[in-house]
């Protein structure tokens, strides 16, 4: 592998997606700014421009929603290209959406702003820039997590629910499929995809999802996207130990970050608030499964589904036993496949090589694996799953996601996460 040249290659895809102070995470299929794609790519951006990817979280966080959301999407610009645009949303006002009258979509996604800001912290070489945006990043990031407890944990249990699978980051998993039936699909408005302009029928979600995604929509559109109101109102509660760990991980972190800029209290509410959370991950292992799993709140009951969720609790920081029980885990899925991390357990039936998020490889992913399975000392299969997300750009190039049998890319092309990935993946090798 010729690592400069490859520097390089994944250096032109994060240019080509640059839109000034956002990135879209590819240009077509995806058109606006993406919430967590936009805090993952600054890490790559910072090993070409430190305030460059300072200005992606920045620009990002001026669409918070006053009661503290993060919205999944932010609409900078109108493009009839993709659905459901901010037409469908409709969040103006709502939460306090729609300041300086760009429009943002009502629902959240994976909380990995905290990890992201400690990690450019910390490798800052311009540490004056890096704390001045850190100061000014900390309150922001912690009315989020705020915000997550208190209208996503109503209970104080310790982990938070998604209403939507689209939060999750993964949008289409078989997660969903069971607490996804009972979503219903009537009296929806009509409507035309975009999607499958852009990409595969065979690689994307069906209609019938489609509708339910719609739905809950409507529904929460219908309550004026009012976060008191909207996790009890759901038809869909989902317990989620991958995005549960992601936030778990972004309290820790900035709460070591709060405790270096002088922020005790910040310091404080999100290391409770991450200790709590390790504490409740325990209610989702599944020693059947050997690794964690979703819990149904609507109907109290662990889902049947070995999905990569539940492979991540290994970046909050979970303990040891369970660290080595997902390493174990990974090797073994590693046999049945030519690639890892597949998405979804290989051996189910219901895996889907390069249906979306129901099996195929997302480099996104295997970096937060391979970044706590190094923490807790794994490094064998960390190392492991980064030749294999490299020898991925080799066979498939900056692709959205990888099937893990062969290698072949799938989804949308020159994608900005799969380079900033990329970049992160080069410093260990
Ligand atoms: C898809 C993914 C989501 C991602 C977005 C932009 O919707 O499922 O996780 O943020 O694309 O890359």
């Amino acid at each position: 592998m010729d690592k400069k040249a490859l520097f390089a290659q994944a250096a032109e895809v994060l240019q080509e997606n640059d839109r000034g102070t956002y990135t879209v995470p590819t240009k077509g299929l995806y058109p606006f700014q993406w919430n967590w794609d936009s805090c993952l790519t600054p890490l790559g951006q910072a090993q070409i421009s430190a305030p460059r990817a300072w200005t992606e979280i920045e620009t990002l966080f001026a669409h918070q929603w006053e009661d503290g959301m993060m919205p999944h999407i932010v609409f900078h610009v109108h493009d009839e290209g993709y659905f459901p645009g901010a037409n469908v949303w409709r969040t103006q006002g709502c939460g306090g959406a729609g300041r300086g009258k760009i429009d943002t979509s009502g629902i959240t996604q994976p909380a990995v702003a905290g990890f992201a800001v400690k990690r450019l912290f910390d490798r800052a070489k311009d540490k004056s820039l890096a704390l001045k945006h850190a100061k000014s990043l900390l309150p922001k990031i912690n009315r989020w997590h705020e915000w997550f407890y208190r209208d996503r944990d109503p209970a104080g249990e310790g982990l938070v629910a998604i209403i939507h699978p689209w939060e999750a980051g993964r949008d289409n998993s078989i997660d969903w499929d069971e607490p996804f039936s009972k979503v219903p699909t009537d009296g929806i408005d009509p409507y035309v995809r975009r999607d499958l302009k852009h990409a595969d029928a065979s690689m994307r979600p069906t209609k019938e999802q489609y509708d339910r995604y719609l739905w809950l929509v409507q529904h929460f559109r219908d309550l004026k996207w009012d976060n008191s109101k909207l996790h009890d109102a759901s038809p869909f509660r989902v317990v989620d130990p991958g995005f549960n760990a992601i936030l778990i991980r972004s309290c820790f972190d900035l709460a070591d970050l709060a405790d270096a800029i002088g922020e005790k209290e910040i310091a404080d509410k999100n290391r409770a608030w991450a200790k709590k959370g390790i504490a409740a991950l325990e209610r989702l292992w599944s020693d059947k499964h050997g690794q964690y799993l979703c819990l149904d709140r609507v109907t109290g009951k662990l889902i049947d589904s070995a999905d990569c969720g539940g492979l991540l609790p290994v970046f909050a920081g979970v303990p040891k036993p369970r660290v080595r029980a997902i390493a174990q885990r990974i090797e073994k899925i590693s046999q049945q496949v030519k690639y890892i991390v597949p998405t979804h357990d290989p051996s189910d039936p219901r895996f889907d090589a390069k249906r979306y998020w129901r099996g195929p490889i997302w480099l996104i992913i295997n970096y937060m694996i391979a970044d706590g399975l190094r923490t807790a000392g794994e490094t064998a299969v960390a190392d492991k799953i980064v030749k294999s997300s490299l020898a991925l750009i080799d066979s498939g190039g900056f692709a959205e996601y990888y099937d893990p049998r062969d290698g072949t890319a799938c989804g949308g092309a020159r994608f900005t996460w799969t380079a900033a990935m990329v970049l992160e993946f080069l410093r260990y090798v």
